[in-house]
């Protein structure tokens, strides 16, 4: 993900774990899920009894950041990417969790179909260099805030009538925050939205023809897309093109990246009036659908070679770091111990090879170097030379 991004021209930045509980109800939205019911907030040890919560989501902060540092004098569009554990109070299910990973992205200062679309491709570019197969990439526009107020009352007006069909939850959204009716997982709700209003009918012709050149753009780069009218995103600061990639590998928590433009929220959080753009992946999304397609997983490093003692440890000590200096990962248990606990130790930590010490091969400088898996003799090394004999081919 890193490598992609910086090759995107893309810069880290790395943020607090948490910020001042204003920061996220003022851009995520009061009526939001994140600030309604799922952020973890406290009072911190200061006169002024401060309200700090721990970071549910990483645009927020990179705002945040950005205005204090005053960087937007640095350049027309800065481009920062950021990794890091975020945290929601939500119901533990697969695929959620209450604190996650997210790896996110966010351009600031430009304001282009193009630079939404170069949002999206390095979020799709990064699932491809990962090998996740079959993605759905959904995108919408939202419009500007008066197309929006617009649609709300339509769509108020549409489902007035029809109110005690609603979920409880939809309900309640009515009242607080209608657009994200549209989200709704009911599928009672879903029916009725079949006849509502379109978003998309609402659009000002600017936004619309916005909205045709993302789509020309994501074609050029052959980029498979479809247009879904209801996706509105559960966060306040959205606003003219939104986009979800969705992964049938995934239940019912199936989004694995998202993000948009959100171009009032700098202005909102006291800086200047820039538009930007970004996105945020699940960690854990991701590599649970690279598990679930069988993509390419890294191993963890497991030591090359174990080096077991047999009433040699001084001599086995310094051979172990003579190995880890040169670069060779080796392991020996710590303890003089019994010949079966080494093996036990060395079989844990699924070393390749092992040798064993006794008197006879600390008198002689040689050991069988012997594979782990069947014991099978691969060589005769010389102590004196070991790590390049480890370097050596076939080894
Ligand atoms: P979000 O849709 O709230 O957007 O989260 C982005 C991604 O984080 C989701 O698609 C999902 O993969 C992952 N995620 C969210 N909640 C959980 C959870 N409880 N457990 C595991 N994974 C989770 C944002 O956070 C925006 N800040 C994205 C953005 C950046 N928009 C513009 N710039």
């Amino acid at each position: 993900m890193r490598e992609v991004a910086l090759d995107y021209g893309y810069r880290e930045i790395r943020t607090p774990i948490f910020e001042k509980t204003e920061l996220f109800t003022r851009s995520v939205g009061e009526q939001s899920d994140i600030v309604t019911k799922e952020m973890y907030t406290f009072i911190d040890k200061s006169r002024e009894k401060q309200s700090l919560t721990l970071r549910p989501e990483g645009t927020a902060p990179v705002v945040r950041a950005f205005v204090e540092h005053g960087l937007q004098g640095a350049g027309p569009c800065q481009k920062f990417f950021y990794m890091g554990p975020m945290f929601r109070y939500e119901r533990p299910q697969s695929g959620r969790y209450r604190q996650f990973h997210q790896f996110g992205a966010e351009a600031i200062g430009i304001s282009s179909p193009e630079q939404d679309v170069e949002l999206i491709d390095l979020l799709y570019q990064i699932y491809k260099r990962l090998g996740l197969k079959n993605l759905n990439v959904m995108i919408n526009s939202i419009g500007n805030s008066i197309a929006r107020a617009t649609y709300k009352e339509r769509l108020c007006a549409f489902l007035q009538p029809h109110v005690e069909k609603l979920s409880e939850e939809s309900k309640i959204r009515l009242r607080d925050n209608p657009l994200r009716i549209l989200d709704s997982k009911s599928l009672e709700d879903q029916k009725l939205l079949q006849e509502a209003p379109e978003l998309l009918n609402c659009l000002d012709e600017q936004s619309a023809t916005y909205f045709t050149k993302v789509q020309e753009l994501l074609t050029d780069l052959e980029i498979p897309f479809t247009i879904n009218k209801k996706l509105v995103r559960g966060l306040d600061y959205y606003n003219q093109t939104v986009f979800e990639i969705t992964s049938s590998e995934l239940g019912a928590q199936n989004t694995i990246g998202a993000g948009g433009r959100y171009d009032g929220l700098i202005k909102t959080l006291g800086g200047s009036d820039l538009p930007s753009v970004g996105f945020a992946t699940g960690i854990e999304r991701v590599i649970q659908v690279m598990e679930g397609q069988g993509a390419y997983l890294p191993k963890s490093t497991v030591p090359k070679l174990f080096i077991a003692s047999m009433g040699t440890e001084q001599y086995c000590f310094k051979l172990l770091f003579a190995l880890r200096r040169g670069g060779i990962a080796a392991e020996m248990l710590m303890k003089q111990s019994k010949f079966k606990q080494q093996l036990n130790f060395a079989n844990s930590c699924k070393a390749t090879y092992l040798i064993v010490i006794g008197e006879n091969e600390m008198q002689s400088g040689k050991a069988a170097l012997k594979k782990m898996e069947d014991g099978e003799i691969v060589k005769e090394i010389v102590l004196a030379k070991i790590v390049e004999e480890m370097k050596s081919d076939g080894i």
